[in-house]
């Protein structure tokens, strides 16, 4: 089975072909970070402009780079929530269009159970299998973050836990970036700028501590960052700025993976997923194995590419709706909201 993804749901214009074993043959990704950069964040109506202009040679590059025609495909699957209202319907709008063309199943794809189901996607060099249903999954990205109980590959199987109560932990690092005038994304930079600085160096306090909970919270950490920085002046280049990058970025990762690690111990799963951009931060990834070493959970992460935003997880998402038959075309809908409702399971010990 070959399978086209395609997403646009917010920054990434981005398409890939993928084959029932998860195998990726091709995986086009063009970022708009250099276009949104200089506002701090993603302009919704530069989005949309761009994703029109890219979007169809983004997807004849896909092809192009697996040797496949549209004709040998066996569907088509393309994000169509949450995101960008306007950047949704583009993707959603050429997808429509090859569908009908090529008489192809068409399904819609919830971008974050792409996210969920990254870790299957078999890229050369991938470093470790697959975990087995049920696990849990941690997914932090610039928009959400979540716990997740993922009992199969399909939307109906997963079970949201828990929730960020303010802002998404991709959203802290960049805002948190933009108040230290060090660009964006800030992920990426403040995990570079932190393995030069010293975690305990300038005390933040972790969000959640002391509070058996599934849920997150990182706003007020943002603003205990805002108060050292009004007191004591923003840090130049040094290593005041390191220290600092450090501590907000230990507080935000201990409280994601004591979390993850609770709702592990609380559903009983031996599996832990890091999903989403967040999940690419090297001390996320190394506090998790340890911690989760020490506790007998495995954790599995994505290779790095697979962790923020692609086309590949949306074609491995399509592809388990398509395998069993689905065909959205002529009633697929867009929408701003993720269709993972959040649901209290009484009895099981979760608020
Ligand atoms: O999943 P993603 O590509 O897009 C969304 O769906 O939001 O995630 C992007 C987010 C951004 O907020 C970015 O700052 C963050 O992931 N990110 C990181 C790292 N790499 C990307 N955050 C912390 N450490 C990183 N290494
Ligand atoms: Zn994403």
């Amino acid at each position: 089975m070959l399978v086209l993804g395609i997403e646009t749901s917010c920054d990434e214009t981005a398409a890939a072909v993928v084959d029932e074993g998860g195998r990726v043959l091709s995986d086009v990704v063009h970022s708009q970070i250099a276009l949104h950069a200089p506002y701090g964040g993603v302009v919704p109506e530069l989005a949309s402009r761009d994703h029109l202009r890219l979007a169809r040679p983004v997807v004849e590059a896909a092809l192009e780079r697996a040797g496949v025609a549209l004709s040998d495909l066996d569907g088509i699957a393309v994000t169509c929530c949450p995101g960008l209202a306007g950047a949704l319907l583009v993707g959603v709008q050429l997808a429509s269009g090859l569908a009908w063309a090529a008489d192809k199943p068409l399904v819609g794809v919830d971008h974050l159970v792409g996210h969920l189901l990254a870790v299957f996607l078999r890229h050369p060099g991938q470093p470790s299998a697959p975990p087995d249903f049920p696990f849990i999954a941690l997914l932090a990205s610039g928009g959400h973050t979540a716990l997740y109980h993922v009992a199969g590959p399909w939307l109906e199987r997963v079970t949201e836990l828990g929730a960020t109560r303010d802002d998404a932990a991709g959203e802290a690092f960049d805002k948190v970036a933009k108040l230290l005038g060090l660009g964006y994304p800030g992920g990426p930079i403040i995990d570079r700028l932190a393995r030069e600085g010293d975690p305990e160096a300038i005390p933040l306090s972790r969000p959640m501590a002391g509070r058996r909970t599934l849920e997150f919270s990182f706003s007020g950490l943002k603003t205990q960052v805002m108060r050292y920085v009004a007191e004591h002046g923003a840090p130049g280049n040094d290593q005041r700025l390191r220290d600092l990058c450090a501590a907000f970025q230990r507080r935000v990762v201990e409280s994601l993976v004591s979390q993850a690690l609770r709702a592990c111990e609380q559903e009983g799963c031996p599996s832990l997923v890091l999903a989403g951009g967040v999940a690419g931060n090297s001390a996320l990834r190394a506090l998790a194995e340890e911690q989760g070493a020490r506790r007998g959970v495995r954790v599995v992460v994505p290779a790095m590419v697979s962790c923020t935003d692609n086309a590949a997880m949306i074609a491995l998402a399509g592809l388990q709706r398509l395998a069993r038959g689905d065909d959205d075309r002529g009633a697929l809908v867009t929408s701003p909201r993720t269709q993972l409702e959040r649901v209290t399971r009484k009895g099981r010990g979760l608020r």
